[in-house]
């Protein structure tokens, strides 16, 4: 199992570290434009490969796309994060021409990879790998939903001082401050929904930290989060590499599911082999859908931004 990830900045580094300590894939390849920086990413984390106690092989390259040939999965985690105060819509300017340059150069090298899209505005950077290579729509995932997902229980957990193993939910739509859509009503303390344990108040309170869950640590670190990202991207992999059938909430193109179209956006799917291997559609109410059909325009409208 090779792994490419590209852009060997925080997030990426992250992703990286996180994919070898769990030992499933045999070969990372970390790949920046910055002279030196991916080797050196690449030869630090192999320095705490014996006390980490994982033999994954990871190597960096500058630029040089032929060293991620035959790659199973590439991630994309370059471009620009944002800055305190951005929303990530702001991004699409400089990560779109980026975004779709790497994409290309992956699949060149890789033409039966599957992409993991991370860099922001993250659904229309999703989008636009569709539109721009003839990937498969299986094989093209956004990365959002499982970050947002585990920001969620890490505030459910919270408000329930209950430990985060107990807690259970998703976030699904837009991977935006006012795109995300947290299933408060689904979501659980070992099987009981939570709402037998906190006020409809303070649950508000959860969904809306949740949504600014990005925000917030901009906030905090003066560029964007690293840590969350890199472990849910490590997860979606391991989900694929290993076959898992596991269901995280994924952007993906939708036709029709959700009652949407021509857009990608965060809905449950089954994730193994061959990546998207199904779109779970769940009922929602009356107001989720209408979260839902909101999130979706405030996506669209960020694609007609990309010069197609
Ligand atoms: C975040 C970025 C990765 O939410 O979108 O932290």
């Amino acid at each position: 199992m090779k792994v490419t990830v590209v852009g060997a900045g925080a997030v990426g580094a992250s992703c990286a570290e996180y994919i070898a300590i769990k030992n499933f894939a045999s070969e990372v390849v970390l790949l920046d434009i910055k002279k030196g920086y991916a080797e050196g990413k690449a030869m630090d984390l192999m320095q705490t490969a014996s006390l980490n106690g994982f033999d994954t092989k990871i190597t960096g390259t500058t630029s040089d796309y032929s060293k991620t040939a035959n790659s199973d999965i590439c991630v994309i985690t370059s471009g620009i994060p944002r800055k305190p105060g951005m929303t990530r819509e702001e991004l699409i300017g400089i990560n779109a021409g980026i975004v779709k340059s790497v994409s290309s150069d992956l699949i060149k090298h890789s033409p039966d990879t599957i992409v993991i899209v991370v860099s922001n505005p993250m659904d229309t950077m999703t989008y636009l790998v569709h539109k721009t290579t003839d990937l498969p729509k299986n094989r093209i995932i956004g990365m959002g939903g499982a970050l947002d997902s585990a920001r969620f229980k890490y505030r459910l957990a919270e408000a329930l001082e209950a430990p985060i193993s107990d807690v259970d939910g998703m976030v699904i739509g837009g991977h935006s401050d006012k795109g995300m859509v947290p299933l408060t009503r689904l979501a659980t303390r070992n099987s009981v929904p939570v709402t037998e344990f906190i006020s409809d108040e303070r649950l508000n309170q959860v969904k809306e930290d949740t949504k600014v869950g990005g925000a917030t640590l901009t906030k905090l670190l003066g560029t964007s989060a690293w840590y969350a990202p890199g472990a849910a991207v490590s997860g979606l992999v391991q989900a694929i590499a290993c076959d898992q059938k596991k269901i995280y909430p994924c952007s993906t193109m939708l036709e029709g599911e959700y009652g949407l179209n021509d857009l990608c956006i965060g809905v449950p799917v089954v994730l193994g082999r061959n990546g998207i291997e199904k779109i779970v559609e769940i009922d929602l109410n009356d107001a989720e859908k209408a979260h839902m059909q909101e999130s979706a325009e405030g996506v669209s409208k960020t694609n007609t931004l990309l010069e197609l």
